[in-house]
């Protein structure tokens, strides 16, 4: 079912199965990006929307780190925002900031005057995907998208938020506007992945990067039902799905039930804390992305546990519990690759 099915037996898509694998499968979220000087240099002069908006650069900028490391899959690059952007919203990424809204949502008319996405906004996506898919040969590429809880609190506090006081100020004060626009914004994750699967992606990962910021009822009453919608349109696709959310220790069982198969672990959480909270589903993570400025031992001991922690789950994809810090020694991460595909198991 899946465009690539040559890549069915990659370690990456048989760990998301929870079938047997020659080696723990390694990526890690951010691969791409500022840790890599070759990232620095194709990006110099070119604002981070236009980048997304370049197929040839998208493609270099994913294959970076997969030529680099060797890792077991490669993330598109693109930003959770890129969809709402090629729909018309007046946002931009803002270097050392991240997306800002020129005009925040806060009204049914608001929601109302975001157009749904259709493949037709996104041509240069199906482009660098198809691209991508011909030079990565026998590496699996995860497609993603924003879940809505996380987008919404952008659009709705106009940047990023500690609190997300008014996204939650929304969701308890005006349900028929909240229930609204994570409609909305759940169609348009949903499309976005489902363009990236049909050019080529074998896999998919929904990141509710702040759903951290929800108490577990909020989270299964307010945004769960949005998520699980996004997850089962991906589900029809045939690809594995992976959910992610950061300080989510408390969600972990009700972000599986949204409909994944392999639940991201943030880094707070032991791993051998997370796999019996996620049930039959694999897990992908999550070693502190700060232990890449240990020394190496120091480093991959702690890689090793969260191997170990790894093997009562169903199938584990090794991580980091978060994205690649910027300041990041790249050898250090090829390093760590290494040590995470020779463990023995
Ligand atoms: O390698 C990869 O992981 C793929 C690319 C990727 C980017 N953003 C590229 C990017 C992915 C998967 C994302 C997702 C994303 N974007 C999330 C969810 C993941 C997470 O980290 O929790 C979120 C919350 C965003 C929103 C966003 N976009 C932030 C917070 C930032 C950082 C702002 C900053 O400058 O510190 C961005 C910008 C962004 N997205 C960069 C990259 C490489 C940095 C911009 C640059 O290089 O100029």
């Amino acid at each position: 079912m899946t465009a690539r099915p040559d890549l069915h037996d990659s370690a990456f898509l048989r760990a998301t199965r929870g079938e047997p694998v020659p080696h723990t499968p390694v990526w890690f979220m951010r691969q791409a990006g500022r840790s890599l000087p070759e990232y620095l240099k194709v990006r110099e002069g070119v604002g981070m929307l236009e980048s997304c908006m370049n197929p040839e650069l998208v493609v270099e900028i994913t294959m970076q780190p997969v030529r680099r490391y060797g890792v077991d899959a490669a993330i598109f690059f693109s930003d959770i925002v890129l969809p709402l952007k090629a729909v018309g919203v007046d946002l931009d990424i803002k270097p050392g900031v991240g997306p800002v809204v020129a005009e925040p949502v806060r009204t049914l008319a608001d929601v109302e005057a975001i157009p749904d996405l259709t493949p037709d906004d996104v041509p240069f996506i199906t482009e660098a995907v198809r691209g991508l898919v011909g030079e990565l040969g026998a590496t699996p590429l995860i497609g993603f998208a924003g879940a809505p809880f996380t987008v919404a609190s952008y659009l709705v506090e106009g940047g990023p938020s500690k609190e997300h006081a008014r996204t939650k100020a929304m969701m308890f004060g005006a349900p028929d506007v909240w229930d609204a626009l994570m409609r909305k914004i759940s169609g348009i994750s949903a499309a976005y992945l489902e363009v990236q699967v049909a050019a080529g992606a074998s896999a998919v990962q929904l990141f509710d990067s702040w759903a951290g910021a929800l108490t577990p009822r909020d989270y299964e009453t307010h945004v769960m039902p949005h998520s699980a919608r996004v997850l089962e349109r991906a589900g029809a696709l045939g690809v594995p799905r992976i959910h992610f959310g950061v300080g989510t220790s408390n969600l972990l069982t009700l972000m599986g039930e949204a409909g994944a198969d392999v639940v991201g672990v943030d880094w707070r959480t032991p791993l051998a804390s997370a796999v019996p909270l996620v049930g039959d589903r694999a897990v992908q993570g999550n070693l502190d992305p700060t232990l890449v400025f240990a020394p190496t031992d120091v480093m991959t001991a702690r890689a090793g546990e969260v191997i170990e922690a790894g093997r009562a789950a169903k199938g584990h994809v090794f991580n980091l519990g978060h994205g690649v810090i910027p300041s990041t020694d790249p050898d250090q991460l090829k390093r760590l690759t290494e040590f995470v595909q020779t463990y023995p198991l």
